[in-house]
């Protein structure tokens, strides 16, 4: 596991996508999955200009959502899709060579699962999975308990997913229900890059690195991938004993 410890969000954010666009231009025929929540917004922008500017080519290089919200669509501010469209795929000059969406209002969500564990397997496995954490160790929306090896899966939402998602959405929605992209298609991607910032996160990324891999805490099975790049600013390092 490579820890970079950053200055601060903005040197995150940067850090963050110089390992993606490096991946990128070495690997353009590839798929890459980055997550929704406050932590990516900033390397998003950095993609985004790295794209728009020329810096990557992304014409080859697919897209895949990783996680939403049951019962919100793209049209649902606070959905990841619609997180997506405005802070990603809305902004780039030159789009990806296709892009995946998951619909959390399908009417069929069962169907809508198959549908993601499908695109994963005609088009994965994942090159790049760019993560943040939740407050309780959650991956996309791998709640406490999760298998460690499952495809796409369709879960009930924990209480502390259920605390901050106001956040997203006020109180327009409340979801009881995510759907996202199981850890056994997250761990199998190339190379995982984990970013989290602020010393709220502090104490779950210690558990996380530096506690036992356990289902309780989704996010330590990333002690056992080979190719994890955890991208952090300081506060958020700060209970790390490294
Ligand atoms: P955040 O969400 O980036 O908004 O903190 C992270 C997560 O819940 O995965």
């Amino acid at each position: 596991m490579h820890i970079t410890i950053c200055d601060d969000y903005a040197d995150m954010s940067r850090k963050a996508n110089g390992l993606v666009v490096d991946y990128i231009k070495k690997m353009p025929r590839t798929l890459v999955s980055f997550p929704g929540g406050s932590t990516p917004v900033g390397f998003l922008e950095a993609f985004v200009s790295a794209v728009n500017s020329g810096a990557v080519d992304i014409a080859e290089t697919r897209y895949v959502s990783l996680d939403e919200w049951v019962g919100l669509s793209a049209e649902d501010e606070g959905s990841c899709a619609h997180f997506n469209e405005s802070h990603l795929l809305g902004r780039l000059q030159k789009p990806f060579a296709d892009v995946h969406l998951i619909n959390g209002a399908a009417a069929d969500i069962e169907a809508e699962r198959r549908r993601l564990d499908q695109y994963i397997a005609a088009h994965g496995p994942l090159g790049v999975s760019v993560l943040g954490i939740g407050l309780n160790g959650h991956l996309g929306f791998n709640e406490e308990g999760v298998p460690f090896d499952a495809d796409a899966l369709v879960l009930p939402l924990s209480p502390v997913t259920k605390q901050v998602m106001g956040k997203y959405f006020g109180t327009r929605f409340s979801p009881e229900c995510g759907i996202t992209q199981g850890l056994g298609q997250i761990m199998r991607a190339d190379m995982i890059l984990l970013l989290a910032d602020g010393s709220k996160k502090a104490n779950i990324l210690h558990r996380a690195l530096e506690g036992p891999v356990i289902p309780d805490v989704p996010a330590s099975i990333l002690q056992k991938h080979p190719n994890v790049h955890v991208v952090i600013d300081r506060k958020a390092a700060r209970e790390l004993c490294l």
